[in-house]
């Protein structure tokens, strides 16, 4: 794993690997007493010609910069956090899975790792990323999900925290994703909070719907996660010749539509086969002819260099 520390007000010290293994800390840090703390998620991709690369890096760094002054820490520069990605993806790359089986998921974290008693941001962070083969556990065509609408719970609120990657947005979901698995659910679609009427998104991805040649996912307004694959899906869609909107999504509209999905980087773009809303539940068109899977071919072609990147939106490593 990659590791860097730095004096809240100073610069990052020269980051170094390590073997991976337990950190110490100390019990009065920041991270473990008040949830100063922020991760990112990424994957190593192996090309058919057996190099690796990376997807849009200066995104999660960005999206990490932007949480880090929510929070008041210190994040790394984008370019110290690519230099970091590439030196984490570049020591572990024997767990690069062959192309098309898997990729190798990085984790960096930046958390408020100095001691501070009063409430309050910690003197100083740090930055470090791990690393972990996965398989590809959701295939288009062949996995959909099932997703009840929560009705209980908010993931989110106005001028809260959903709209940067911080690590307490993640365990008060816990709960919501537990009764919905118990009921035989893959997800929940959590609703904004305000009103209890409109979608947001899942536990960790971001939704999309369809209807006719319009696609639609909720508006970045503060109580969503700015996803990168929702950005690349935007954008690719758009290339595809669909109408694309941005805002505010109605339950009703998403009951009513003739696709849903949902997008983010462990679901890539994976169809959802049926919402439960109280007592109703709608069922969605799936399966290899729908317009989620060709959205998905067209960023899994990008992403695992089987079609040219146009965009300059891969990184390769070597
Ligand atoms: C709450 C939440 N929404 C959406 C996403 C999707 O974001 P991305 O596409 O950048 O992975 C994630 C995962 O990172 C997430 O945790």
């Amino acid at each position: 794993m990659f590791i860097m520390k730095c004096p809240v007000g100073d610069k990052y010290s020269e980051g170094h690997l390590v073997p991976y293994g337990n950190l110490e800390i100390s019990p009065s840090s920041s991270v473990l007493n008040y949830g100063q703390g922020l991760f990112e998620g990424m994957k190593v991709y192996r090309r058919e010609d057996d190099r690796i690369m990376i997807f849009r890096p200066e995104e999660n760094a960005r999206r990490m910069q932007m949480g880090a002054e929510r929070l008041l820490m210190q994040a790394p520069t984008t370019e110290q956090f690519i230099d970091a990605v590439k030196k984490t993806a570049l020591a572990n790359e024997r767990w690069v899975p062959p192309h098309g089986t898997g990729t190798l998921y990085l984790r960096p974290l930046l958390m408020g790792s100095g001691a501070v008693l009063g409430i309050g941001p910690a003197p100083e962070c740090t930055f470090l990323i791990f690393a972990s083969p996965i398989g590809n556990s959701y295939k288009s065509g062949i996995d959909a999900f099932n997703l009840s609408i929560e009705t209980k719970l908010h993931r989110a609120s106005p001028g809260g925290t959903g709209g940067i990657k911080s690590i307490t947005n993640y365990a008060p979901v816990f709960e919501s994703v537990k009764r919905a698995k118990a009921a035989g659910f893959d997800d929940v679609l959590f609703l904004d909070e305000e009103t209890g009427k409109h979608i947001e998104e899942a536990s960790s991805c971001n939704v999309f719907i369809l209807k006719g040649n319009v696609i639609s996912t909720p508006a970045i307004l503060g109580t969503i996660l700015p996803g990168i694959t929702r950005k690349s899906i935007l954008e690719i869609a758009q290339d595809c010749g669909y109408e694309v909107e941005e805002g505010r999504i109605p339950v009703e509209d998403v009951l009513a539509a003739d696709e849903v999905f949902c997008t983010g980087t462990a679901v890539v773009v994976t169809s959802v086969a049926s919402i439960t809303y109280k007592e109703q539940r709608v069922e969605y068109k799936t399966g290899e002819n729908t317009v989620c899977h060709k959205l998905r071919t067209a960023l899994t072609g990008i992403q695992t260099g089987l079609v040219e990147d146009k965009k300059g939106w891969t990184v390769h490593l070597n």
